[in-house]
């Protein structure tokens, strides 16, 4: 493998030895050292790759999301692959949402800065999004890196948030982007979970200021007082200089460990062009 650095703090573009390599020959061991250090990895294919290979290089990192955690109430999904995430702008015929659909709403949030699945109670490890149709201009894919802004945090700072616990909620973020209500089952479908405000990240032994638009308040404090401190947080975390901003190339799988990163989609005209992006999950046990 070929590593680049695309960032002075982080991320990687790993490109394979040769033409032959398939992602499932990857050596496993090497890409979990190169996630351990970049936290962000760039794999480009010259074609896309289909569901199945998608899922079979996730599977190399561990445990994936099957089940969807997520039904909303009456949709059909346009993705037949359990592992699947549709991150796309489609409908089940592949068709562009229109405007005002519940789906796309809900897709827009990923615009807020956030971590994948920070809201249930074992999380995300690793994501892997998959580029197969990119829009003309826009949806680049940002992400922030959480141990370089732990690091920078002034010493009282971190003092205040070493030993916070906070709530992430998933409709939190959904409803604050500007998303409808969820009704009763799709909230039960998604209970909040609590998780400590910093932590030691497995792989490279440096400490993460975990933080997410997930979050709706610090566990024992004021709702106002905990959102302040999260917003002061989340200004702090995203400045320039701890972002990567990733242009999408068709056949990209972009790699991002949720446990050392931020990231957010950036806007583009979702009600004209075509975005087609697939997203597998590991987590960090089977559920
Ligand atoms: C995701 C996500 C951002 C994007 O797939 O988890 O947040 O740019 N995607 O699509
Ligand atoms: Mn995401």
């Amino acid at each position: 493998m070929h590593l680049t650095p695309l960032h002075p703090l982080f991320a990687v573009r790993i490109d394979p030895p040769d033409l032959a390599w398939r992602p499932t020959d990857a050596p496993t061991a090497a890409i979990h050292a190169a996630m351990d250090e970049h936290a962000v990895a760039v794999f480009p294919n010259t074609r896309p790759l289909d569901d199945a290979t998608h899922i079979a290089f996730s599977r190399l990192f561990g445990p994936i999301q099957r089940t969807p955690v997520l039904q909303l109430t009456g949709k059909r999904e346009r993705l037949a692959a359990p592992e699947i995430i549709d991150q796309s702008n489609l409908d089940q015929d592949g068709n562009i949402l229109p405007d005002n659909d519940k789906r796309l709403l809900y897709k827009r949030a990923n615009q807020q800065w956030h971590t994948d699945m920070s809201f249930h109670p074992v999380r995300a490890t690793y994501s892997l999004l998959s580029a197969r149709v990119i829009p003309p201009r826009g949806a680049e894919t940002e992400f922030a890196d959480m141990r370089a802004a732990w690091a920078a945090l002034p010493e009282a700072m971190k003092q205040r948030c070493e030993s916070l616990e906070v709530e992430h909620s998933y409709w939190h973020s959904r409803v604050t982007a500007g998303g409808p209500e969820p009704d009763e089952a799709e909230r039960q479908s998604r209970p909040p979970a609590r998780h400590r405000l910093v932590h030691r990240h497995f792989g490279s032994g440096r400490k993460v200021l975990y933080l997410a638009s997930h979050i709706s308040g610090v566990v024992g404090w004021p709702r106002d007082e905990g959102q302040a401190l999260i917003a002061e947080l989340m200004a702090f975390a995203t400045q320039r200089q701890f972002v990567y901003r990733h242009e999408w190339t068709v056949g990209d799988v972009v790699m991002w460990d949720n446990l050392a990163t931020m990231h957010r989609a950036t806007p583009f005209d979702d009600t004209q062009f075509p975005r087609d992006i697939r997203r597998t999950t590991v987590r960090e046990a089977e559920v």
